[in-house]
C-alpha cells in the first residue's frame, strides 16, 4: 500500500517491518500444516510429488489473489517439499535487468525464486526473464552500437513462483510462461479460526474457541488480518481482562478498533457511506470512488473489494460500482424509494 495515513490501520494487509519476525514463525512450513486452499493445496502436492518422482524441477508456478492469503507462504512450502532453497524478492525491488542477472547467476540448481508482486515488474527486466524461464537461458548484450553483441549463459534449473494480486496485469507473454496458474480465495470463518488456534498456540497465547471465531469471522476472509487481530486481543485481554481471550474480550478489543460485526472497518464503510451519500449508492467508476475519500484507486481494487464484493455488498457493472441493498441494511441507511415498514 502507499505511504498514507492509512498505512496504520489495523486491518492492512500489508506486512510491518515489526511484525516480520512474529509472521516469519507463525508460517506453515509443510502443506501438511498449511490450512485452507484445498484446491491448490491438492493439485499443487500432485505437481510436486509427481516432479520429485521424475527428478525434475516444478514447472514455474502463478499465484494469484487479494493480498494477505499466504502466497509468500505457499512458495515457502513449495521449495520445502521440493527440498531447494528458497529466495525472495519482488517486483518493484528489481529495478534493472542487471538485478536479475544476479539473481539468477546465483541459483542453486533446482531452487525456487519467488518474485512477490511479479506484475510490477518492468519491460526489460521481463525480456530478461522469458529466455531464463523458457531456456534456462541469460543472454547478455556486450558493447554498444555496431558491435555490439549478444552471449547467452546457462543458468542452473529453477522455479519460478510470481505472486500477484491481478493476473489481469500480467502481460501475456509472462503469463504464459508459467506452466501452474493457482488462484487463492478468501478463507472462510471456520478456517480462519483454526489458523488464529494454531497461531495462539506458537505465540502461547490464551484464546476460547468462541473468542477465535470471533476473531476469525472479523478478520475479512484473510489470514494475516486474523494473525494481527489475534495479537491486539492479546492486548486486551492482558490489560483489561485475565490474560485469555473469550468472547467478551475479543469482541470488546474489535469495537475499540473500529471493526464492525462484518470485519468492515472505518475506511470500509467510508468507500459505502461516500458511494451512498454522493452517488445515490451507484453505479460509479472506480476512480470517482478513489477521489473522493482520498485513497488509491489500485488500493480500493485489491485491498477492499475482494471482501465488500464477497460479502455482496459491492458489485461491479459496466457502468461502474453499485452498493446492494445488504450494504444499506448492515449500515442502518434507508435505501431510497423504499418506504420503512415499520
Ligand atoms: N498462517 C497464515 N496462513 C496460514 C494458513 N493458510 N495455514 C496455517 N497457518 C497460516
Amino acid at each position: 500500500m502507499a505511504d498514507n495515513e492509512f498505512d496504520e490501520r489495523f486491518i492492512t494487509a500489508d506486512y510491518t517491518s515489526l511484525d516480520n519476525d512474529i509472521e516469519l514463525s507463525l508460517r506453515p512450513r509443510t502443506m501438511e500444516d498449511y490450512i485452507g486452499q484445498e484446491k491448490v493445496k491438492e493439485n499443487l502436492e500432485v505437481y510436486i510429488r509427481a516432479a520429485l518422482k521424475r527428478g525434475e524441477s516444478l514447472d514455474h508456478v502463478l499465484l494469484y489473489g487479494p493480498p494477505g492469503l499466504g502466497k509468500t507462504t505457499l512458495a515457502g512450502i513449495v521449495a520445502n517439499e521440493m527440498g531447494v532453497n528458497l529466495r525472495v524478492t519482488s517486483g518493484p525491488a528489481i529495478e534493472k535487468q542487471g538485478d536479475l542477472a544476479a539473481l539468477l547467476t546465483n541459483l542453486s540448481e533446482g531452487d525456487v525464486l519467488f518474485i512477490d508482486e511479479i506484475h510490477r515488474l518492468n519491460r526489460s527486466v521481463e525480456e530478461v526473464l522469458y529466455p531464463a524461464m523458457e531456456d534456462n537461458a541469460l543472454d547478455i548484450i556486450i558493447g554498444k552500437g555496431p558491435s555490439a553483441r549478444s552471449i547467452r549463459l546457462d543458468l542452473p534449473k529453477f522455479t519460478l513462483v510470481g505472486a500477484t494480486t491481478r493476473a489481469g496485469q500480467l502481460s501475456a507473454p509472462l503469463r504464459d510462461r508459467f506452466g501452474v496458474v493457482l488462484r487463492l480465495e478468501l478463507y472462510s470463518p471456520e478456517q480462519l479460526s483454526q489458523i488464529v488456534r494454531r497461531s495462539a498456540g506458537i505465540l502461547s497465547i490464551g484464546v476460547e474457541e468462541n473468542g477465535a471465531l470471533e476473531i476469525a469471522r472479523r478478520s475479512r476472509g484473510t489470514p494475516r488480518i486474523a494473525n494481527r487481530l489475534l495479537k491486539r486481543a492479546r492486548d486486551f485481554a492482558d490489560v483489561i481482562g485475565n490474560g485469555v481471550i473469550d468472547l467478551e474480550t475479543a469482541n470488546l478489543a474489535l469495537s475499540k478498533m473500529e471493526i464492525d460485526s462484518l470485519g468492515l472497518d472505518r475506511i470500509d464503510r467510508l468507500i459505502l457511506t461516500t458511494m451512498i451519500k454522493n452517488y445515490n449508492g451507484g453505479p460509479v467508476g472506480l476512480e470517482t470512488i478513489a477521489a473522493a475519500i482520498g485513497e488509491e484507486a489500485v488500493t480500493i481494487e485489491d485491498v477492499y473489494e475482494p471482501y465488500l464484493m464477497q460479502i455482496g455488498f459491492l458489485s461491479r457493472t459496466p457502468r461502474g460500482r453499485t452498493v446492494t441493498p445488504a450494504a444499506y441494511e448492515h449500515l442502518g441507511i434507508a435505501i431510497p424509494g423504499q418506504q420503512k415498514m415499520f
